[in-house]
């Protein structure tokens, strides 16, 4: 695992976006493991800037989103399909036929999971997946307890994760209670995984992560068994790693 410490959360953005335009220019039909929430925010914003800039060329990558709210339908504002569109995609010249995100409004949930993880196995794994981390150390929606093999799953949410995304819903009772999820082990076959963190909230995670145990009680932790990892901090993020 490497460490990359980022001044701030700006750095932190530019140099995670570097390595994934890298990918892009060096293998245009790249397979891309992408996530939501605040964090990635602002690499999405550099990529968009290089794609408008330095012609960045998205027209043959396909991506695979991590998850998605169960009961959200994609137009709902806090779903992850409005989120990627919103924040990423409707700026770059991606085909929206070649993004993949979970259905979370399905009523087959084990056809829809085992369908996901089929596409991602047919996309032969993503080149890179990137991540951020939860205040309690999940990645995507691994849990604390999460079971290492799994792969995409419905899980029920922890209740740090309902209130730390509580910030996005008109109040925490409208936070979904469940979510479609990538499983450590979809997330683990990625070739190179870059995980993203910013503030202080993180940092106990961040410590767990890189120096705990592999603990299932630390999702983020089993990422040490991954060859290639590299995680971009801010101060702040890696205050006590
Ligand atoms: P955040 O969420 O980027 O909004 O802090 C990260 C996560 O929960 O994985």
């Amino acid at each position: 695992m490497q460490l990359i410490s980022c001044t701030d959360y700006a750095d932190m953005s530019r140099k995670a976006a570097r390595v994934i335009a890298a990918q892009v220019r060096l293998k245009p039909q790249s397979v891309l493991g992408l996530a939501t929430g605040s964090t990635p925010v602002g690499t999405y914003k550099e990529l968009i800037r290089l794609h408008r800039e330095q012609e960045l060329d998205f027209s043959r990558v396909t991506s695979v989103n991590l998850d998605e709210y169960y009961g959200l339908s994609p137009e709902h504002g806090q779903s992850y399909h409005h989120f990627m569109r919103v924040n990423f995609f409707n700026h770059i010249n991606i085909s929206l036929g070649n993004t993949h995100i979970p259905d979370g409004l399905t009523k087959d949930v084990a056809k829809t999971c085992a369908e996901y993880d089929q596409l991602v196995t047919s996309l032969g794994g993503m080149d890179i997946q990137l991540l951020g981390i939860g205040n309690n150390g999940h990645i995507a929606f691994n849990e604390p307890g999460a079971f290492f093999y799994a792969q995409t799953h419905l899980v029920d949410l922890d209740e740090k994760t309902i209130k730390a995304n509580a910030r996005f819903f008109e109040s925490e009772a409208e936070v979904p209670r469940q979510a479609i999820t990538m499983g450590l082990r979809s997330i683990l076959s990625a070739k190179l995984i870059l995980l993203l963190a910013s503030g202080a909230s993180k940092a106990a995670a961040i410590a767990k992560m890189v120096k705990g145990p592999v603990d299932p009680q630390l999702p983020a932790s089993i990422l040490q068994l991954h060859p290639n990892v590299m995680v971009f901090a801010d101060q702040e993020a890696l205050a006590l790693a």
